[in-house]
């Protein structure tokens, strides 16, 4: 009893000096809450917040961008190769909040590339999305070494070099996204979803490492949201009206997820509320699994 007391009046004391505090603890459990990090006045809850989202131009990580702007951060959408639809976002969200950014998520030179190009723009990191994926439809038999290399190299390993880069730039009360699946989670899914559901197995293991060791180490709290079927290019590609109605059946409310549905999930986890959220796979998927 007398040491739960202590922790409390620990944290009483941490919430009165917390303005103070800059710099980055390496004293477990004495950082404070997300909310405290100084920030400017306005009735925006992520103002004076930047986020950097990989596949931020398109789908879900549109959706997120654009949600997090309203909310009052400035955002740096990266893309891969569309330079057009990187363009059209920009110009939506304005110029003076949304700053698109063209590097291979993928790789370590496209991640550090993105990291410095967000330092060197808005100076800080504060959110952090690895959201970029592909999903080929590889059965094992079917999947060939550059399948594999090229997906886990965007769905894996650049989300993991990409917290590596960012780190050195994120404060206590700091956020980290990644993005899985709820087809980790669903009973129904079958053979070709091999590759990809790899990959996503090995997010949700990075989520559940990185969360103990980084809120441990300096106040950075790490979820995963694991979407369902969403209706962007990644999900809709390929398939025919009928195969999209039976994959809507598998959800109690009979549709397809939509990407702002996704976005609201992942705002709640940057943003204020979710201070004591960290280490959670959060499934959004209308109940499908
Ligand atoms: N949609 C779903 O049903 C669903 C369900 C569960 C999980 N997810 C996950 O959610 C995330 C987002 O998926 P989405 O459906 O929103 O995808 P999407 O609509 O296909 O958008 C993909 C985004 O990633 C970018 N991108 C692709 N390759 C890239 C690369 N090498 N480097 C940098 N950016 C790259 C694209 O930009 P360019 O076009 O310019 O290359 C685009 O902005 C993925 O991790 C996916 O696995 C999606």
């Amino acid at each position: 009893m007398r040491q739960f007391r202590a922790i409390i009046s620990k944290h009483k004391s941490n919430k009165t000096s917390s303005s103070q505090q800059a710099t980055p603890s390496t004293t477990p459990a004495t950082h404070p809450p997300a909310t405290t990090k100084p920030t400017t006045m306005s009735s925006a809850p992520l103002s004076g917040k930047v986020a950097v989202i990989t596949g931020g131009t398109k789908g879900i990580g549109a959706s997120t961008a654009t949600l997090l702007v309203q909310l009052g951060a400035k955002v740096v959408v990266n893309y891969g190769r569309d330079s057009a639809a990187a363009e059209k976002i920009v110009s939506q969200l304005g110029s003076d909040k949304a700053y698109a950014v063209q590097a291979d998520a993928g790789t370590v030179a496209g991640v550090e590339h993105l990291v410095k190009a967000t330092v060197d723009k808005f100076g800080q990191i504060d959110i952090l999305i690895p959201n970029a994926g592909i999903l080929p439809m590889k059965t094992v038999e079917s999947c060939t070494e550059e399948d594999f290399d090229r997906t886990f190299n965007l769905n894996v390993k650049g989300p993991f070099f990409l917290v590596q880069k960012a780190l050195p730039h994120m404060a206590p009360g700091s956020s980290i996204v990644l993005i899985s699946t709820t087809l980790c989670h669903a009973s129904t899914v079958n053979g070709p979803y091999t590759l990809y559901c790899s990959t996503k197995g090995a997010i949700e293991q990075l989520t559940r490492l990185l969360s103990k060791d980084l809120l441990a180490r300096k106040g950075i709290r790490v979820n995963a949201i694991a979407p369902g079927p969403t209706a962007t290019d990644l999900f809709l590609e390929g398939k025919s009206e009928q195969v999209l109605k039976v994959l809507a059946g598998f959800h109690p409310a009979n549709r397809i997820g939509k990407p702002e549905e996704i976005a609201q999930a992942i705002a709640f986890l940057c943003g204020q509320g979710a201070e004591w959220v960290s280490g959670q796979t959060i499934r959004v998927n209308g109940g499908m699994a």
